[in-house]
């Protein structure tokens, strides 16, 4: 998805209440959490704060992600958080350190989802649990769908497969979870709505700078997933959508938790 500041505003929009509220009734004073592929850490602060005097140590791969995570820790007073760089099918922690590794819009991006889980196994303590929450791309919409809106969500699935990611991850989870010797699993699903006047507003200054961007246009022509025509047709239909008074559109979450053997 990139680092570009149209995509750290959808980001800034993200924290612990409303994008982890399926793993807060796990959390409690003192435990140690991993927040792996952390980003900005807009998430990361609620957690700190669920489990403080425990910590939260965030990882991600993007020294930009860590230095933002950082001054967020450090101007919210989170001194229970810290930051380091890091590869998540490498990281520089112990066997058993951690109660909880929390990953969110994370295991969607990684190719090698295997070599994660082994590496989220070896790092969490026995009993401990991994909370993930990815995309559900095919049923994310927009609605009214203009006739074709909907064909834009598949061109984005297709070319985050292009790049090794897994565009319907959130509904996988659980069976993954299972398949990797997790016990205990749930799993739920949730949608993030855009209603209001404001929402409307920015999920289409969000898709026009991000989807129609000349990077992500360049790659999805490139790997033949849409012509340049296309694009055309699908910005001024969102453009259409977007003046419509029923306007409405969701990304489509799944979440599951998993209990470490
Ligand atoms: C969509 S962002 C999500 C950030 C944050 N969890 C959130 O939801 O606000 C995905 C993050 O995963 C990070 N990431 C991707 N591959 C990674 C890897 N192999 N190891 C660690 N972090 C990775 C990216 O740098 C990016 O910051």
């Amino acid at each position: 998805m990139g680092y570009s500041e149209d995509f750290q505003k959808l980001l800034r929009r993200r924290n612990a209440q409303t994008n982890a509220s399926h793993l807060l009734p796990h959390l409690k004073p003192g435990l140690q959490v991993l927040d792996l592929g952390c980003g900005p850490g807009t998430i990361s602060m609620g957690l700190a704060q669920a489990v403080a005097p425990g910590e939260v140590h965030g990882v991600d791969i993007e020294a930009s992600q860590i230095a933002l995570a950082q001054a967020a820790a450090s101007s919210g007073g989170h001194s229970n958080a810290v930051f380091q760089a890091g590869d998540a099918t490498a990281l520089a922690f112990p066997d058993h350190t951690f109660d909880i590794v929390h990953c969110h819009a994370v295991l969607m991006h990684i190719p090698d989802t295997r070599a994660v889980l082994a590496e989220i196994i070896r790092v969490l303590k026995p009993g401990g649990i991994l909370s993930s929450r990815d995309l559900i791309a095919d049923s994310s919409f927009f609605e009214p769908d203009m006739g074709d809106l909907g064909s834009a969500w598949t061109t984005f699935s297709a070319l985050l497969k292009a790049n090794g990611g897994h565009p319907q991850m959130g509904k996988e989870l659980k069976h993954l979870f299972h398949e990797a010797g997790f016990s205990d699993v749930t799993a739920s699903a949730s949608f993030e709505a855009y209603s209001t006047p404001e929402d409307i507003e920015f999920l289409h200054h969000f898709v026009v700078n991000w989807f129609f961007s000349p990077d992500t246009v360049k790659a999805a022509t490139q790997y033949g997933l849409a012509s340049q025509e296309q694009f055309d047709h699908w910005l001024s239909l969102l453009d259409e959508w977007k003046a419509l008074p029923g306007a409405f559109g969701t990304f489509a979450w799944g979440e599951a938790i998993g209990h470490r053997p």
